[in-house]
């Protein structure tokens, strides 16, 4: 008998810039035993970095304009479209910047996670290394978590820490934390993926 292939969960990446954790998880499911196939981008910004990253390393990469949408229902519609499209089983945000309605949660509800840069539940929404500075926390990092209908609220599959330095900037600060952010969504995205696999079984 034949080995049987373990199952790879079919999984599309949401961006809106330029990639970089997007690109981090291109890369982790190039090994075959890895539990998640990235199999889509999408970019609700066309003019995204990470679509012509995605691209050239052989991934389908799709611009959704949410601009194009009256409401954002609409443009989630589309992109809940697109996924179903592909087949897609799985939903990975990648520094996918637009809030998601309820309905798109429901749609997708437990087959949905996000990065965000901050130790959750410190710092939900915008500017996280700088409320980190400025409250004078010792210790900042980044958070993969799954997507509630509270932004930034679901249960955090796991995070990596960053000590803060006396001479940190939010751009020392948010370089330093991206670059643990490289190697915990790839970490994160196989727990989850696994934990989809494992209630499908
Ligand atoms: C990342 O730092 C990610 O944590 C953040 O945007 C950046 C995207 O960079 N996400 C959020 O702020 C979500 N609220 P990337 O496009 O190079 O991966």
């Amino acid at each position: 008998m034949t080995p049987s292939v373990p199952r790879r969960l079919r999984t599309a990446v949401l961006i809106s810039g330029r990639g970089s954790n997007m690109m981090a998880l291109v890369n982790a499911a190039q090994q075959s035993d890895y539990p998640a196939d990235i199999r889509l981008v999408i970019s609700n910004k066309p003019e995204a970095e990470g679509l012509r990253r995605a691209d050239a390393a052989g991934v389908k990469a799709l611009a959704i304009d949410h601009k194009d949408f009256e409401t954002r229902e609409a443009f989630e519609r589309e992109l809940d479209a697109a996924l179903n499209d592909h087949n897609i089983e799985f939903v990975a945000c990648a520094g996918f910047m637009r809030v998601l309605t309820n309905w798109f949660v429901a749609r997708w509800d437990s087959r949905l996670i996000n990065i965000h840069p901050s130790l959750l539940p410190k710092y939900k929404g915008l500017h996280t290394h700088r409320r980190a500075l400025e409250a004078g926390d010792t210790v900042a990092g980044a958070s993969v978590h799954w997507v509630v209908s509270e932004v930034d609220g679901g249960s955090v599959i796991d995070h990596e820490t960053v000590n803060i330095t006396p001479q940190d900037t939010e751009d020392s600060l948010m370089e330093r934390v991206l670059a643990r952010e490289l190697i915990l969504y790839p970490r994160a995205l196989a727990t989850a993926a696994k934990d989809v696999l494992a209630r499908q079984l």
